[in-house]
């Protein structure tokens, strides 16, 4: 199963691209999970969304060509980062890759909240009518890791606190039958 990963820090040593490489490694047999290049996407420019820059064209047909996508964010001022917002806004003009694509969100923080503001803002705007993602829905599945200084390893700069890890292999294995249930079957003639 193909997935693509957006994560919304842009820091080295970021929690949340820990988390997409605890991913990355912790589900390999299952899924593959690529982690894309929001960086390199230039800001946002209406004149430019029906034929955006080669770099843009790129990053959304990854986005298209996956069978979902887990977006694993920080929260930043109680919302979700400017630089996150960028790569979904160039998502929802033009080819609109998130309709009904299979969303999974989850974050990181050193904070008590675990991102919780910002991921309530992101499934606001995940289901707006340009992006209208299909989201996994909340009810046990909130992937928020709070105290994430006593939750990684920055040496492996991996997740390893066990309940954590317990948890999200229970969303993880949700998730990817949700993906199994909204993929869209080619037709066979
Ligand atoms: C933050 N941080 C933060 N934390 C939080 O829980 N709620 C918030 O609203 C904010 N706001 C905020 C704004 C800005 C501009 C920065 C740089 C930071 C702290 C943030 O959670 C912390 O820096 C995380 O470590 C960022 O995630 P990464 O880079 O570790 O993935």
């Amino acid at each position: 199963m193909k997935i693509a990963t957006l994560v919304g820090s842009l820091r080295q040593n970021s929690y949340n691209l820990q988390l997409a490489l605890t991913l990355q490694e912790r589900y390999k047999d299952k899924l593959d999970v690529d982690i894309l290049d929001i960086r390199s996407l230039p800001h946002f420019d209406q004149d430019k969304e029906l034929d955006p820059p080669d770099v843009v064209q790129r990053f959304k047909a990854a986005i298209a060509e996956a069978d979902g996508v887990i977006i694993v964010t920080p929260e930043y001022n109680w919302s979700v980062p400017g630089v996150l917002k960028n790569a979904l806004d160039w998502c929802s003009r033009g080819e609109r890759v998130f309709v009904g694509k299979p969303v999974l969100t989850m974050g990181a923080t050193p904070g008590m909240l675990g991102t919780v503001r910002a991921q309530l803002h992101l499934r606001e705007i995940l289901s707006s009518p340009g992006i209208q993602a299909k989201v996994l829905p909340p009810g046990g599945n909130e992937v928020l890791v709070n105290m994430a200084m006593n939750k990684f390893d920055p040496e492996q700069r991996r997740l390893v606190d066990e309940a954590t890890l317990t948890f999200l292999d229970g969303v993880v294995e949700k998730f990817i039958a949700f993906v199994q249930e909204h993929t869209v079957q080619p037709v066979r003639a």
